[in-house]
């Protein structure tokens, strides 16, 4: 089967690579990368139907998903940008709401921002929703088996992915994210992590995530840093947890 390049504007490249949505808008899938299978099973109400894309790319609704936190992690998640050199950041995986146009805005004109998805219809629904594409590129990838080459990266993004993995897919994740971070360079995760004991979200949570996000309770019980494999190891490791341990960052430095 050949791969597919979709069309989203007039000017039309075909091209083999996926290019800068700055020059001809055109977006490359690989018509030979399968939809994981909890992604299909688990979470296509959110992430593959297009009503689902309809419904939750709403930035009220994110927020409110995240009980009010979303533009606190954002924002932290910006913090970490180095948005005074050129860089090229990565961005594992699309993101509902405007993080994405809001890590464009922090890495000033030099920067690029590369986004993975392995979900044709978020890429698509991304290029509809940036405001600035000149300085970001698109690529159908697997976050399991991404296809740069080791050390391509300034920093690296992965915005509540990992939980919605299993573990092994999670654990490829982490490595492959790992692999192309360039050294010196940023490896940055938000996710869930488990609350305190006094904090009512770790009991409103429990039966939500258990209900729906089947895989999200392993962060509660294993730190991310335990995925990173041997071979890789970071120079300095930083976590905080914030909204009474409920979420977490951790920032990787190679
Ligand atoms: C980042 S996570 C969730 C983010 C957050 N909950 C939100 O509000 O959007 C959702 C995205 O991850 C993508 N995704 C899931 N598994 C993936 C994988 N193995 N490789 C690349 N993208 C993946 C889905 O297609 C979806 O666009």
């Amino acid at each position: 089967m050949r791969d597919e390049t979709v069309i989203l504007e007039k000017a039309i490249s075909a091209t083999d690579e996926p290019v800068g949505l700055g020059g001809p808008r055109s977006l490359h899938l690989s018509a030979h990368l399968p939809i994981p299978k909890y992604l299909s099973q688990t979470y296509w109400w959110a992430y593959l139907h297009p009503l689902g894309v309809r419904v939750f790319e709403r930035q009220w609704l994110v927020n409110l998903i995240l009980w009010g936190n979303f533009g606190r992690l954002r924002e932290s998640v910006l913090r970490e940008l180095d948005g005074t050199k050129p860089s090229q950041v990565l961005q594992i995986a699309c993101v509902y709401g405007n993080l994405t146009d809001r890590i464009v805005d922090r890495l000033g004109r030099a920067g690029h921002l590369h986004v993975v998805d392995v979900a044709p219809v978020q890429l698509k629904n991304l290029t509809e929703k940036l405001s600035d594409a000149s300085r970001v590129t698109l690529h159908h990838q697997d976050s399991t088996q991404l296809e740069f080459p080791d050390a391509s990266f300034d920093q690296v993004v992965v915005f509540f992915l990992l939980h919605e993995q299993p573990e092994a897919a999670r654990a490829r994740t982490v490595a492959e994210a790992a692999r192309v971070v360039k050294p010196g360079g940023k490896l940055i995760f938000v996710d869930y992590h488990r609350p305190r004991r006094l904090n009512p979200f770790r009991y409103i949570m429990q039966p939500i995530l258990r209900t729906l996000e089947p895989f999200a309770m392993d962060l509660w019980q294993k730190e991310i840093e335990d995925l990173m494999p041997a071979a890789i190891p970071p120079l300095r490791v930083q976590k905080r947890t914030t909204f009474g341990g409920l979420y977490q960052k951790v920032v990787m430095t190679f």
